[in-house]
């Protein structure tokens, strides 16, 4: 497997946090940019700026936006804990982030590293809304797109019903984003329920002798105790299936070519990812829908994440 080299946008809460790990495991990160959304800003760029120390890396960390783009909108601290990060009272970094904004580096990126760059959107999409209007010819210079986001059937995980959080939490923004990037490829969170980890994998993965799998162990402790309460049959980690993906393109076994749209004004569906299943609408497909990944590969590529043997 290829190294790529990746630019990631996330709200590090606690799936974002494995995503960020895989990615400094198998891939060279270029950067982490910083958005609101599982929790406030503050604690999201704490949370990346421990995580980049966790990792033994020296990636770059950009603050971005603290909120969506028009309306405000809820955070999942219910599910991530207060800080985002299990509330384990975890000695911040001794680092500091760059002082460029998220959008900015984004954009400085991209040219520098002109068709090089994997993006992967593990958070709402504001800053790449704004990116795009800044400049519309990003796709150009982007090798890639994966998002983390949206529910392509209408199983979505916030109170308006068929919305996911990503794209709920900044649903102009993902119209932006989705209007505006010729082809993506979309993990959405009926396929992460299709791909959870299996409890007993995970509690044994997190027994390693490895900073890592200490530091995941801890922060998640909440998230898998929340998760085994509701009755869920394995751990749902969306930002790490989205990072496996970006990873390791190869790991996709079954997908469709389809136009994603976002649903803006719905009482009870704002939010929602409206797909072109039967290619009515006559739009040209926008999203490559990953359905099914090899689940041994996306096992291996978490454990070796954590220092974990699979
Ligand atoms: O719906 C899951 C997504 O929302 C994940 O990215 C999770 O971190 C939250 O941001
Ligand atoms: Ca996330």
């Amino acid at each position: 497997m290829d190294r790529c080299c990746l630019l990631i946008d996330t709200d590090p809460g606690v799936d974002d946090a494995l995503a960020i790990l895989m990615a400094h495991a198998h891939a060279e990160v270029v950067g982490l940019g910083v958005t609101a959304g599982n929790v406030g800003l503050a604690h999201t760029l704490a949370n990346a700026l421990k995580l980049v120390e966790v990792a033994a890396a020296d990636t770059p960390v950009f603050a971005g936006c603290p909120m969506p783009l028009v309306r405000a909108a809820a955070d999942a601290a219910f599910v991530h804990g207060a800080d985002g990060f299990g509330d384990t009272g975890y000695d911040p970094a001794q680092r500091v982030p760059a002082a460029e904004h998220a959008v900015s580096a984004i954009l400085r990126l991209a040219r520098e590293r002109d068709g090089e760059l994997t993006l992967v959107a593990l958070g709402p999409l504001t800053h790449l809304a704004l990116a795009l209007r800044l400049d519309p010819d990003l796709p150009k210079r982007i090798d890639r797109l994966v998002v983390m986001g949206g529910a392509v059937n209408g199983r979505g995980n916030t109170e308006r019903v068929p919305a996911e959080f990503n794209i709920g939490f900044d649903p102009e923004a993902a119209h932006v984003v989705f209007e505006g990037w010729p082809q993506f490829d979309l993990v959405d969170w009926e396929a992460t329920l299709r791909h959870g980890l299996d409890f007993a994998k995970v509690e044994r993965w997190l027994m390693a002798d490895d900073p890592r799998a200490r530091f995941y162990a801890a922060i998640s402790r909440r998230t898998r105790a929340w998760t085994r309460a509701r009755g869920r049959p394995a751990l749902m980690v969306a930002d790490a299936l989205a990072m496996a993906v970006a990873i390791d393109p190869a790991i996709v076994v079954t997908a469709e070519h389809h136009h994603v749209a976002v649903e803006l004004d719905g009482a009870l569906t704002r939010g929602a990812t409206v797909v072109d299943w039967e290619d009515r609408m006559g739009r040209r497909p926008n999203a490559r829908i990953v359905q099914t990944v090899d689940n041994g590969r996306f096992e291996a590529l978490v454990a070796g994440a954590l220092g974990a043997a699979c």
